[in-house]
């Protein structure tokens, strides 16, 4: 539904992407290849990474820092490519954000429909697993199936490292997808933005069979359909552009952001 209280921004602003560390990529390639011709501006908080574990009053704050950095830099709606953020701070956030924010959540409402064993896996970290708000969703569109809630410390370091296929993220991947599969679930949902990052290798463990759910291409819809409402979306003609800030370390923000990217970017530091 439309609101009046956004500010009024320009249709040529850039959209803000942002996570706790390179994670996000994985919405931001989606939201590049749905909305072409929109400049894109991402943030990698990797100097605070990994949010999984912290507590929410810290995430609450970066996620704050990091959504006022973005408005500096005039944007005109903000996507937090972050469950873990999702799920702790984006009520705070849309409650003074003068742009639309966009936010993705564990996509345990499509693994619900599309179970035929009736019993679904969902990767995450253990904020999100603990969260409210997965609660609530489970208890939303869980109701008549088993949600199987599995928290997977350690993946996103081996993401943020640029381990995609090494023989240690290999073993972390089954050891947390076999106990899944033992108890019958024939869906599982990729409910943190790293792990889309490791689908090949959750794929293989799973087997054929599985569905592996990643909810980044629905996102990238919702962005679409909320700049074209808010009439923000861009009418250039023109290739959009892709800007890469970090608060870690650039050097390895830039190889691992390169690497995932799949081409060489510059990523500059958050001042
Ligand atoms: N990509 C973040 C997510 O979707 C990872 C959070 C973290 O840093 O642990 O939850």
């Amino acid at each position: 539904m439309l609101t009046t209280r956004y500010l009024i921004s320009s249709n040529d602003e850039p959209i803000g992407v942002f996570d706790s560390g390179v994670g996000g990529l994985s919405v931001l390639r989606e939201i590049r290849s749905q909305l072409p011709t929109e400049n894109l501006i991402y943030v990698a908080d990797s100097g605070y990474a990994p949010y999984g574990n912290r507590s929410t009053s810290f995430i609450e704050e970066r996620a704050t820092a990091i959504a006022h950095f973005l408005l500096e830099l005039r944007v005109k709606a903000m996507v937090v490519a972050c469950n873990t953020v999702t799920v702790v701070a984006v009520k705070n956030l849309r409650s003074w954000s003068p742009v639309p924010i966009i936010a993705i959540e564990p996509a345990i409402k499509p693994a619900a429909n599309i179970t035929k064993s009736g019993i679904i896996g969902v990767l995450a970290t253990t904020q999100t697993i603990a969260s409210s708000s997965v609660s609530r969703l489970c208890q939303m569109y869980g109701s008549n199936i088993e949600v199987l809630l599995q928290p997977c410390p350690g993946l996103v370091e081996q993401v943020e490292r640029a381990e995609l296929t090494t023989v240690s993220t290999r073993l972390m991947v089954t050891n947390y997808v076999s106990p899944l599969l033992e108890k019958g679930a024939d869906t599982i949902v990729l409910g943190c933005t790293h792990y889309p990052f490791l689908g090949q290798i959750i794929q293989e463990v799973a087997g054929a069979d599985i569905t592996i759910i990643d909810p980044a291409a629905s996102v990238a819809r919702e962005l679409a359909r909320q700049l074209n409402n808010h009439k923000i979306s861009s009418i250039s003609a023109a290739s959009g552009t892709e800007r890469f800030f970090t608060t870690g370390s650039v050097v390895h923000v830039q190889w691992v952001t390169s690497t995932l990217w799949g081409r060489q970017v510059t990523v500059d530091i958050v001042p």
